[in-house]
């Protein structure tokens, strides 16, 4: 591989409030340090049929704002196949791109580092999810907007769980993560907590209810991970079973979490990564993802943030188990 001229840059699987904001920072930066930008719609689905336009800073103005991405995104089948991973490489070559840049989640920065290393190409991939899953990285991009836009819609279910004496079970997204339910309940003062990384350890309801609710509470919260078998409706329908003296109501949030205006640390973990990964590539960087650890860029191999072990903090349980009773 020659000399980087040209550097194509892609949103891939669930949006993040923020990806506009990295979108921009890296079209930005790479033009004032003298690249070439491309902006591939549609994620790798764009990169397989060669969907793109040459970005101009102009293109980018006025994102930083909005929530989504204005480069559309997909979860691409074909793309997890080498025979689509080579399609997408021969659009490279056709278009003279000579380095990725890939905003996107565990499935996307999965992709990233197998194209990357099946034709020892430079791609640079930025944190791009509100499940805050990727290892080597405080927080992803999208995280934190999404736990405030949780947070507000949580203290509105609360006036009603107060005013009806209610149970609430209020299911949120995070795909395999716990990291916004168990957040997110500290921050709305919710009772309890169910999150993925205990579910098979523990039976957290029984635990819950065990604990007993306090005679003057006569309404709780109950933040849920989002989960195929074990999401909010499982947990009310038990309650209804085994604690029938309870009121109980379900809501779960769904994609609305996902929309809206980047909250301010969005904005800057996407403006400053954005640049990172400009820098990485002047480096001669490759197949690393750029997040931000104790208030300073790094640079994670892609093998490294793709783990699926984060380290999810056991002592936030107890500091919601402490702060409910
Ligand atoms: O990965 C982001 C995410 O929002 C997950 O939290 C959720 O499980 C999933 O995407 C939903 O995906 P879709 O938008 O395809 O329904």
């Amino acid at each position: 591989m020659g000399i980087i001229k040209t550097i194509g840059i892609l949103t891939s699987g669930g949006d993040a409030p923020g990806m506009n904001a990295a979108i921009r920072s890296v079209t930005r930066s790479g033009i004032c340090n003298g690249f070439k930008i491309k902006g591939i719609y549609r994620g790798y689905e764009g990169l397989i049929k060669g969907e793109m336009k040459d970005f101009t800073t102009e293109d980018v103005s006025g994102i930083i704002t909005r929530g989504g991405t204005i480069l559309k995104t997909a979860r691409c089948a074909e793309f997890m196949t080498p025979e689509g991973r080579k399609k997408a490489f021969k659009t490279c070559q056709k278009e003279r791109i000579d380095a990725l840049v890939v905003i996107g989640g565990n499935g996307s920065l999965t992709g990233a580092r197998d194209f990357g290393m099946e034709f020892d190409f430079p791609v640079i991939g930025l944190p791009g999810t509100i499940d805050n899953d990727l290892y080597g990285t405080d927080s992803t991009i999208g995280y934190d907007t999404t736990m405030n836009t949780i947070m507000e819609c949580v203290d509105r279910i609360r006036d009603t769980a107060n005013s009806h004496e209610r149970i609430f079970f209020v299911e949120v997204m995070g795909r395999d993560a716990g990291f916004l339910a168990q957040n997110c309940a500290i921050a709305c003062g919710a009772e309890a907590a169910i999150v993925p990384e205990e579910t098979t350890n523990v039976d957290q309801l029984a635990q819950f209810m065990g604990r007993g609710i306090r005679k003057s509470k006569k309404s709780c919260i109950v933040i849920v991970s989002e989960s195929p078998k074990c999401g909010a409706l499982y947990y009310a329908d038990r309650v209804k079973k085994e604690f029938p003296g309870f009121d109980v109501r379900v809501s779960i949030l769904g994609h609305l979490q996902r929309g809206g205006s980047p909250s301010a640390h969005d904005r800057i973990l996407a403006s400053i990564t954005g640049a990172g990964a400009i820098e990485a590539i002047k480096q001669g960087q490759r197949n690393v993802m750029v997040g931000v650890r104790n208030n300073e860029v790094v640079y994670v191999p892609f093998s490294e943030c793709i783990r699926t072990d984060k380290r999810f903090d056991k002592r936030l349980i107890t500091v919601l188990d402490e702060l409910s009773i």
